[in-house]
C-alpha cells in the first residue's frame, strides 16, 4: 500500500500546525520531518523541541529523518519529544548497528538512508534490524530540486532483497516525489512517498496532498 508523507520542510513554520492539518487531510499518513545539522548537510533546520510541539497537535507517526552528525547523541532527546520513527544516515554512522539498537532501545522504529552516491547492498548486514529504508533520491539538505532517475533502480534492489532475504522493510524514497515522477516511482516498489515542495509549496497543503496521493494510487493499482 503507498502512503503519502509529507514532509514539513516546505511548510510555512508560523503554521504548522495548521499545515500539518491540512496534509492530513489531503490524505497524508505519516508527517516526515527533516533534521539538519550544518555540518552533516549544508543546512539547518529544527530539533526535538519541534517535535515535541508537533506531537501535541497530531496523532500521526512522526518520521524523523535525522541528517546529523552523532545521532546517537540526540536519540533519547527525540525519543522523548514523541517521535516514533528516526532514520539515521549510513554515511554519518560509525557504528550503524549500534545507532539502529539504540533507536529500538528507545521505543522507536529504525530507519536506515543512503545518499545518492551509496549503494543500498552495503545496508545487507543490517536489513533484519530496519522498519524502513529510505532512498535518498536528492542530495540531502534542500527541499524542491530534481528527482535523480537512477534512485529507481536502487527502489527495485531493496524490493528484491527483501524478498530474497524474506524481511519485511518499507522502502521510502525522499526528493523530488512529485507529480511527473510519482508513477515511475511507485511502479519501481516505493511504498511511503515523502514530499515537500508538491505538498506545501504552493501554499495549499490539503489539495496538493490530495492530487498527489490520488496519482500515486492510480500507479500503484496498475502495477499490481
Ligand atoms: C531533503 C529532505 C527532504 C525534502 C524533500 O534533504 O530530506 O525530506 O523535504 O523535499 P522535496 O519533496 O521538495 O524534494
Ligand atoms: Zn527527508
Amino acid at each position: 500500500m503507498v502512503e503519502l508523507v509529507p514532509s514539513i520542510l516546505s511548510a510555512d513554520f508560523a503554521r504548522l500546525a495548521d499545515e500539518v492539518a491540512a496534509a492530513e487531510r489531503g490524505g497524508g499518513t505519516v508527517i516526515h520531518v527533516d533534521v539538519m545539522d550544518g555540518h552533516f548537510v549544508p543546512n539547518i533546520t529544527v530539533g526535538p523541541p519541534i517535535v515535541a510541539s508537533l506531537r501535541k497537535h497530531t496523532r500521526l507517526p512522526l518520521d524523523c529523518h535525522l541528517m546529523i552528525e552523532n545521532p546517537d547523541d540526540f536519540i533519547p532527546a527525540f525519543a522523548e519529544a514523541g517521535a516514533n520513527w528516526v532514520s539515521v544516515h549510513y554515511e554519518a554512522c560509525r557504528h550503524l548497528h549500534r545507532s539502529l539498537e539504540l533507536i529500538a532501545q528507545h521505543g522507536m522504529r529504525p530507519g536506515v538512508v543512503v545518499n545518492p552516491a551509496t549503494e543500498v547492498d552495503l545496508l545487507v548486514p543490517i536489513l533484519g534490524m530496519v522498519h524502513h529504508v529510505l532512498v535518498m533520491s536528492v542530495n540531502p539538505g534542500f527541499g524542491g530540486q530534481r528527482f535523480i532517475p537512477y534512485s529507481l533502480g536502487k527502489i527495485r534492489r531493496l524490493k528484491e532483497l527483501r524478498q530474497n532475504m524474506a524481511l519485511s522493510y518499507r522502502i521510502e524514497v525522499d526528493g523530488g516525489v512529485a507529480h511527473d515522477t510519482v508513477s515511475s516511482i511507485v511502479e519501481a516498489g516505493a511504498e511511503l512517498l515523502v514530499a515537500g515542495n508538491a505538498v506545501f509549496g504552493e501554499g495549499h497543503a490539503e489539495r496538493d496532498a490530495r492530487s498527489l496521493l490520488e496519482a500515486a494510487q492510480r500507479a500503484a493499482a496498475v502495477a499490481v
